[in-house]
């Protein structure tokens, strides 16, 4: 098991959260897993899917491979990009089927546009009984985006060390 005892998942389209959750898995020295469901979101097509499927919350079977079973996480870390002012479908599949399993849930979003669409963060939470100890909105590329995702370590492993 990861020293720590905690899990990083994510969904990633254009591998801008990829990137996020692999600097936040490597400083915690986190198992770090990729969700998917099976769908082809590349190009103009896959664009407009990822659009029609947030604003629906149509969700598919989500597939991912952990070492343990998720009950045995101390922590498990989401991170989605933002798609319409919610999280992304794959992301909402994955809580719907397996969100009563986590023991505690932290969430990371990346988005394009000034705003942080925090209210995401409730919306994931209506999956997650445990609610989220920690979570930030991230915008790659921004001037921000280091101070956010450091703050956001801290915060997390403020909870880890309680
Ligand atoms: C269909 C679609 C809808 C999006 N809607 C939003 C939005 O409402 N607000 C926002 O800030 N960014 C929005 N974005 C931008 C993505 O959230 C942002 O580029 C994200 O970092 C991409 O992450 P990824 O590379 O991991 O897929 C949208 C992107 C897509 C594909």
């Amino acid at each position: 098991m990861a020293w720590n005892n905690v899990l990083c998942m994510y969904y990633s389209r254009t591998g801008r959260t990829k990137k996020a959750m692999e600097d936040i898995a490597r400083v915690l020295g986190a198992e770090l897993v990729e969700l998917r469901d099976g769908v082809d979101r590349s190009g103009w097509g896959g664009w407009i899917r990822c659009g029609l499927d947030a604003m629906r919350k149509s969700t598919r079977p989500v597939k991912y491979q952990t070492k343990f079973p998720l009950t045995d996480y101390r922590l498990v870390i989401i991170g989605t990009p933002v798609w319409a002012g919610r999280c992304s479908s794959v992301v909402r599949g994955f809580l719907k089927q397996h969100g009563r399993e986590l023991r505690n849930a932290s969430y990371v979003l990346t988005r394009g546009s000034e705003d942080k669409n925090e209210e995401i963060f409730e919306q994931m939470d209506l999956y997650t009984p445990c609610g989220h100890r920690t979570a930030v909105s991230l915008r790659p590329d921004s001037v921000g985006f280091a101070f956010w995702q450091e703050e956001f370590l801290r915060q997390t492993r403020e909870f880890l060390q309680s």
